[in-house]
């Protein structure tokens, strides 16, 4: 199988190209200055291939909420653009979105039809993204993922890791958010398992189980045999420009029944991460 990620240096693409190394697929990947979604005729370098998979995006939540003009010429513009190029050149396309296109209001585990409502100016783009991906008329999968971590990029652990490193004793972390962390490298995997299955429509993906962040931190802490006491907190407190939703578990029935596979928990994707993670031999260095 041949396949085109574009995005491919962000954090995610990077991990698709680990992930398809590991399964034999052939990968040629694609970013900026090279491809620009905002600019149609630079997706002319795309080779023909199996599948396209679109990991690129204005993903800077809350820049997005002033910087609107970019985050929605990138994530619904561009990702449409790409969309028509896939459909004319009859390739599949799969298209990634966010948990952030609901409002978090339902309290329990989000399937793929319940209604979207998205309440940052960031998932209104990415909502905006889909509707575009579902008007070029092609071949699509759109794939809603959701609190991302990968060695390839700045994220959530990454950060508690850095505290820790900095001799912090005492960590406050958000308790009234819950969504589910998703290690990039499992979330490429599923991916890859999408693309075999040949699946169209939306399907959720995301790690197994849910948590807040707090619970995230605590396990962080604990796994890496760290001293430190996690404070809960709530949100608000935090004053962010972009709302998140309060609860954003995705209900993955859909993708197991296309791929007959589920994901890794949310712990397991922690602790496969940590495994990698170059921090956590400096922490093991600096306590002798
Ligand atoms: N991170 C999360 O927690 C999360 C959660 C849910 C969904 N998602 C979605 O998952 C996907 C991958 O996220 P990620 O965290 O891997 O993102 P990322 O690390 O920010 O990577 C995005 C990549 O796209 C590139 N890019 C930006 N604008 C582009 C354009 N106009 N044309 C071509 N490439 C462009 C970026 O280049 P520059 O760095 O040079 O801008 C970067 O290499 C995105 O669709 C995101 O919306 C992410």
């Amino acid at each position: 199988m041949n396949l085109a990620v574009v995005g491919a240096n962000g954090m995610l693409g990077q991990d698709l190209n680990r992930a398809a190394q590991v399964r034999g697929i052939t990968m040629a990947g694609f970013d900026l200055p090279e491809i620009d979604l905002c600019r149609p005729d630079s997706l002319a370098v795309l080779p023909a291939v199996d599948a396209v998979i679109n990991c690129a995006a204005y993903t800077r939540v809350d820049d997005a909420e002033t910087d609107r003009e970019p985050a929605w010429r990138i994530n619904a513009e561009g990702a449409g653009n790409l969309a028509r190029w896939c459909a004319a050149h009859a390739i599949p396309l799969i298209h990634i979105s966010t948990d952030y296109v609901y409002n978090g209001r339902k309290g329990s585990p989000y399937v793929e039809t319940d209604e979207t409502d998205p309440l940052s100016y960031y998932g209104q783009s990415k909502l905006g993204g889909e509707v575009e991906v579902q008007r070029a008329g092609g071949k699509t999968c759109i794939v809603r993922t959701q609190s991302l971590y990968g060695l390839g990029g700045r994220n959530f652990v990454k950060a508690i890791l850095n505290q820790i490193l900095k001799g912090r004793t005492e960590l406050t972390v958000v308790s009234d958010q819950v969504s589910c962390p998703t290690y990039t490298l499992h979330l490429a995997e599923g991916l890859l398992n999408l693309i075999q299955a040949q699946a169209t429509g939306v399907v959720h993906l995301a790690a197994a189980g849910g948590c807040s962040w707090h619970e995230f931190a605590c396990a962080i802490v604990e796994e890496v045999g760290a001293a430190v006491d996690v404070k809960p907190m709530h949100a608000s407190s935090l004053n962010y420009p972009a709302p998140r939703p309060a609860y954003s578990v995705l209900d993955t029935s859909r993708y197991q029944s296309l791929t007959h596979a589920t994901m890794p928990t949310w712990r397991q994707g922690l602790q496969a991460y940590l495994e990698e993670e170059p921090m956590v031999v400096e922490l093991k260095q600096s306590n002798g």
